[in-house]
């Protein structure tokens, strides 16, 4: 038997569409089993300064199409401090919160382990256009962020084809190239670059070179941001080819909008999880997705761990963007 009464939720880092699908998913699956949730606002930082307010059914309505989180979210490097963690562990306590939902992307399973080691059952739900979480193949977020991301890439194929130019896009992704990988891979990028595979310039102007002499005249080169100045990239391709050479940074724009569908059943599917595992008396546990399974996984055993890239997926995306 569950001796859960009240959970807490709050998400926090970088906001990624399908962050309320999950708030929504969690509060009414809370409310099914007779809880009541209290909300967190602005992350980690809302827990040391006290920031609770109840969600109850209507709270969350007409929130699953939004994108952000209506719990916003912040920053906070200040959560490392033992200090801070304790006045957190002392409010969670005095609002009588017996179980806390965090939902994120590598900051905040940090800061989920942290509390977690302090006696407090914690369960996260990860959520991150970056899809750089160890221990879940696919985030909240990530599914919508790279349609965000195609449908600009494929606007601007429009105009290199146009102008016959060499376009570097700039997506996001922090340290990791998933991103652009799934974005390359599906826009007919002639090159991806990826801070996981070190690269030469002078071996991509020759992808280039081979392809003007086949007839080939303008050229979609994705960029991770993580992997080196885009635009100091592009003046060294501008001075050793012919061509026209234009950069464009997608930027924040890929963090926003309405999410899809994959990233709202998704997040369905991981908030009424991570409920449901508090009524098994289970926490401690990322709900992610393994082998294209829905399945807990310990934070205890992932916190520390970073996702690789598929270089399967790479290769073949070499091979189709020649
Ligand atoms: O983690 C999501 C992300 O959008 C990264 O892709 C990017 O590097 C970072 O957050 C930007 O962070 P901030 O919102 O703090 O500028």
């Amino acid at each position: 038997m569950s001796i859960m009464k009240k959970i807490g939720v709050l998400t926090g880092g970088g906001d990624a569409p399908g962050m309320n699908a999950a708030i929504r998913a969690i509060v009414r699956m809370a409310i099914y089993f007779d809880w009541e949730v209290i909300g967190i606002e602005e992350g980690f930082s809302g827990l040391i300064s006290n920031k609770f307010r109840r969600l109850d059914s209507s709270a969350v309505s007409g929130i699953i199409h939004q994108g952000g989180t209506i719990l916003r979210s912040v920053r906070c490097p200040e959560f490392k401090q033992r200090r801070n963690l304790r006045r957190a562990i002392k409010n969670i306590k005095e609002e009588k919160i017996d179980g806390l939902i965090v939902i994120g992307g590598n900051g905040s399973l940090k800061g989920a382990h942290s509390i977690q080691k302090q006696g407090i059952p914690v369960n996260f739900i990860p959520a991150s256009i970056d899809n750089d979480v160890f221990g879940t193949e696919d985030t909240i977020g990530f599914d919508t962020a790279v349609n965000t991301a195609l449908d600009a890439i494929d606007k601007i194929r429009d105009t290199a084809v146009s102008h016959e130019r060499i376009f570097l896009i700039e997506v996001m992704g922090r340290k990791s190239g998933f991103l652009a990988l799934e974005v390359g891979l599906a826009a007919g990028a002639e090159a991806i670059l990826i801070p996981e595979i070190k690269f030469k310039i002078e071996t991509l102007c020759n992808i280039l070179r081979k392809g003007t002499k086949r007839g080939k005249k303008s050229y979609i080169i994705v960029v991770a941001e993580g992997a080196g100045k885009t635009s100091e990239i592009g003046k060294e391709i501008g001075k050793r080819v012919k061509g026209e050479v234009r950069v464009t940074i997608l930027g924040y724009l890929q963090r926003g909008g309405s999410p899809s569908a994959d990233s709202r059943n998704l997040a369905s599917r991981l908030g009424g999880l991570a409920v449901k595992l508090f009524k098994d008396n289970k926490s401690g546990k990322i709900v992610g997705i393994t082998r294209g399974e829905i399945l807990p996984v310990p934070i205890e055993k992932v916190y520390l761990r970073r996702k690789k890239v598929d270089l399967q997926t790479y290769r073949l995306a070499k091979i189709l963007g020649l």
